[in-house]
């Protein structure tokens, strides 16, 4: 296949197409730093733990996922029927848009492009609004306009691919402007468990906002993207009727057993934030001491620009493919239009190795 016409991939993690468009051989080395996942996981027990349910393979799951529920309502303090086990976040998005097909949606630009797509494909209509700044702030006024609009607003915390976190307490006020205008929230907090503040989780909003949807994933934090996890939390009612778009036995049974020790694994979630804490600070600083603009990251991620007068972002991110790095393109965010990159904190190792290529680009 001629390189040239190999498209950008539409997610991270997809090395072969981008190796083909760069006239790059398939096993051209490459450290991958375009999925955002915990570097440190799964946590060692899973292939031992997967091995001994897989005789349970030959019976359908329990459709109704009654351990796994019961597992994260304990964590999350809220009750069972609160709770939606979901096929990764990703089957949460698209049965937060069944919920709202025929209407109206608002999307704040530039966000994970799953939720257009899921509006798409249950005929939700789109009013878009753009994150504004180098700090991807909400405009507070476009956002009312948007809100009077819709039936549904989906949001990101943290953001992908900004990295950006929408307060908890902005998020309140939202959800009582969106509230007085008839207005649901989605929000897909994939990547919230990489936050290490307690006092910014929103499940304690769902006592007090019937329009709050909060969608999260087990497949980013726990590294098992290939599994599929996730759950979506909101009052019983809207858990009801949401379950009642999805398939029946939509989570396998490996999956749904691993839900409650996932949860229950204290001592993998403190190395986890222990690598955080010393890795999203050291990087967040030498980043910026490579010539790069980088967003302000509440997340395992950074979102990058070269600072002006540097060289191009598409001429960056080739080079850095030749240098083995792989960076996630943006040339699919409405907003950024290739001109970032988003780069996931990786181990200590493979952080080196990253910020040594950024260096020989910039002495080159
Ligand atoms: C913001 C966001 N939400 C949801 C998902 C889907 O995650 P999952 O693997 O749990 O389906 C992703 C995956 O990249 C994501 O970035």
């Amino acid at each position: 296949m001629n390189p040239a016409v190999v498209a950008w991939p539409s997610h991270g993690g997809q090395a072969s197409a981008l190796l083909a468009r760069f006239g790059l051989p398939e096993h051209h080395p490459l450290i991958d730093f375009s999925a955002n996942l915990n570097p440190l996981g799964p946590p060692a027990w899973v292939p031992e733990r997967l091995a001994e349910l897989v005789s349970g393979l030959a019976r359908y799951p329990a459709s109704d996922y009654t351990a796994a529920c019961a597992a994260i309502a304990h964590h999350e303090s809220i009750s069972p029927e609160q709770v939606l086990l979901t096929n990764g976040g990703a089957e949460a998005i698209f049965l937060s848009a069944a919920l709202h097909a025929g209407g109206w949606a608002g999307i704040v630009q530039p966000t994970f492009t799953e939720y257009a797509r899921a509006c798409r494909a249950y005929g939700v209509a789109i009013a878009s609004t753009a994150l504004t700044g180098l700090d991807f702030k909400l405009e507070w006024e476009a956002l009312g306009t948007t809100l009077e609009e819709c039936d549904v607003m989906f949001l990101c915390r943290p953001n992908n691919p900004t990295a950006t976190l929408i307060s908890r307490a902005t998020i309140e006020a939202l959800l009582e402007m969106a509230r007085a205008r008839d207005c649901r929230l989605v929000i897909d907090e994939a990547f919230v468990d990489f936050i290490v503040e307690d006092d910014e989780r929103l499940t304690p909003l769902l006592a007090r906002f019937d329009n709050l949807i909060l969608l999260r994933s087990l497949t980013k934090f726990y590294t098992l993207p290939g599994l599929r996890l996730g759950y979506l939390l909101a009052n019983a009612d809207t858990v009801n009727q949401a379950r009642s778009y999805q398939p029946p036995w939509s989570v396998n049974h490996l999956a749904a057993e691993l839900v409650a020790p996932l949860l229950s694994d204290t001592g993998f979630q403190s190395r986890t934030f222990r690598w955080l804490r010393e890795e999203h600070s050291r990087m967040a600083k030498a980043l910026g001491a490579c010539g790069l603009e980088v967003a302000p990251s509440r997340a395992n991620f950074f979102l990058v620009r070269p600072e002006p007068g540097g060289e191009t972002c598409a001429a960056l991110f080739e080079r850095l493919l030749h240098s083995g790095i792989l960076a996630r393109h943006t040339h699919n965010f409405p907003g950024l239009e290739g001109d970032w990159l988003r780069l996931a904190l990786r181990d200590r190792a493979d952080n080196d190795r990253l910020l040594e290529a950024l260096q020989n680009v910039r002495d080159a």
